[in-house]
């Protein structure tokens, strides 16, 4: 149990290829993905990890076919509704990282608030859902609100620009994993991930589960992290 890590970020990724390996339709790895994604929470709830932030959607998904981005609107709205009362029941607070853009539907929209709302007093573990998110994104809102709020050039600094991004109250992730043999950040947490101990796995989203997770947190506890410092 040593080292826990308090945030992990996961890339969820990998779908689409489950899916074409088994003759499927990509759409069948994303609807794969759910028991994937609740049983990494539950995985994440019983070590004891504070902060699991996945990657559903990025700014860069509106690029793929109309009914793929379609299916997985209607799919993270479901998911929300199928899932967000046991969460709760464990003491989950789920809240969501990214644009509230035009393109993402109404109805999406409003069942993100009412997950948020429901759960906003949980104090177990964080699950932020990173939806229509980017980290470039996330840096721009960032600074926009600093112009906005009338924050003077001398006074930006790393500490305002953080104090602006969409969740403050959440520390770095410790660690970030990326299942489906990928190597790249494709735009996750480009900010808060500055230092964070990056694990990559062959397992395809929809077939990871938390004993991938813990292998994982073993690679991260083998780590030795410096932050720019020397060994101590
Ligand atoms: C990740 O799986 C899910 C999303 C990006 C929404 P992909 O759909 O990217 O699956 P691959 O990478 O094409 O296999
Ligand atoms: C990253 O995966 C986004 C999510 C997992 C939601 P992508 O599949 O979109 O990333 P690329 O295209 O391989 O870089
Ligand atoms: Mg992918």
């Amino acid at each position: 149990m040593k080292s826990v890590p308090h945030h992990v970020g996961v890339v969820m990724d990998g779908n689409g290829r489950w899916a074409t390996r088994r003759g499927l339709p990509r759409t069948e790895g994303h609807g794969a993905g759910e028991k994937a994604l609740v049983d990494t929470a539950y995985g994440a709830l019983a070590l004891g990890v504070k902060a699991l932030t996945v990657y559903a959607f990025s700014t860069e998904n509106w690029r793929r076919p109309i009914d793929e981005v379609r299916y997985l609107m209607n799919f993270n709205r479901g998911l929300l509704e199928r899932r967000q009362h046991e969460l709760h029941a464990e003491g989950v607070r789920i809240t969501f990282s990214g644009r509230r853009d035009w393109r993402v539907p109404r109805g999406v929209l409003s069942r993100m608030d009412e997950a948020a709302e429901l759960t906003k007093n949980n104090k177990v573990m964080t699950l932020n859902i990173a939806f229509n998110y980017g980290g470039r994104a996330e840096i721009v809102d960032a600074v926009k609100r600093l112009i906005d709020e009338g924050v003077s050039a001398k006074k930006v600094d790393e500490k305002a620009i953080r104090a602006h991004l969409y969740h403050p109250e959440l520390p770095d992730p410790d660690l970030v994993v990326r299942t489906s043999g990928e190597f790249r950040t494709s735009n996750f947490l480009l900010w808060e991930m500055a230092y964070s101990e990056l694990v990559f796995t062959d397992v395809l989203w929809p077939d990871f589960r938390r004993e991938d997770l813990y292998a994982a947190i073993s690679e991260y506890q083998l780590r030795e992290r410096r932050f720019g410092g020397v060994d101590s």
